[in-house]
């Protein structure tokens, strides 16, 4: 599980792998692409600086996050992460979830997840949420058909994002 000091987790076609300081460029062209930007809470640019500081801010703080790059025959085509965690480690959120744009539709957003639910899993935590925005109709669908169901709703800025768990603590 541990390659050159770096988490991964695979399942044949795809692994999951830590965030290491040379993927800082193409996580922020994902998440800069109007196509992840419009889905966040936050949808505006931020400089690149800025994300740099953030990915360096998670690379050094030895936080209990996990923040991990999605690779598929070696390619990086995607990113999804653990934050969020209880001081007990039971519960955390997961989330800043993006397939390349090019990548979509080939299932891999669902291999990550289904990943993510092992390894959060592995590393004892029992409750996963999340937070979609409520016409994220195609990350709703994905969630939901592994799982999480809907705990509430928030309003941000005009827009509604429904809150969904799920609850890791009794299944295999
Ligand atoms: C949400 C996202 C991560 C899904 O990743 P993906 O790799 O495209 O998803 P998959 O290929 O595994 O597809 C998962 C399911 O969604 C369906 N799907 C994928 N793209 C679709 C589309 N554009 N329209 C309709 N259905 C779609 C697939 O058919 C599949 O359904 P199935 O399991 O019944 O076969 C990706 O669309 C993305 O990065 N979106 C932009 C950022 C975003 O919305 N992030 C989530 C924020 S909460």
């Amino acid at each position: 599980m541990l390659e050159g000091g770096v988490e991964a987790i695979g399942d044949g076609v795809i692994r999951l792998r830590g965030v290491s300081p040379s993927d800082t460029e193409l996580l922020y062209v994902w998440r800069m692409d109007e196509s992840s930007r419009l889905m966040f809470r936050h949808t505006g640019f931020v400089s690149f600086d800025s994300h740099r500081a953030m990915v360096d801010r998670h690379l050094e703080w030895g936080l209990p996050d996990r923040w991990f790059v999605v690779e598929a025959a070696d390619k990086r085509v995607g990113t999804v992460s653990l934050y969020n965690f209880s001081e007990d480690r039971r519960v955390c959120k997961w989330g800043r979830f993006i397939i390349a744009p090019e990548a979509r539709n080939l299932g891999y957003g669902k291999r990550a997840l289904k990943l993510l639910i092992r390894y959060a899993r592995g590393i004892g935590v029992k409750t996963l949420k999340c937070d979609v925005l409520a016409a994220n109709g195609v990350a709703l669908r994905l969630y939901r058909d592994l799982g999480f169901t809907e705990t509430g709703a928030q309003e941000c800025a005009g827009r509604t994002f429904l809150t969904l768990v799920v609850d890791l603590g009794s299944e295999e």
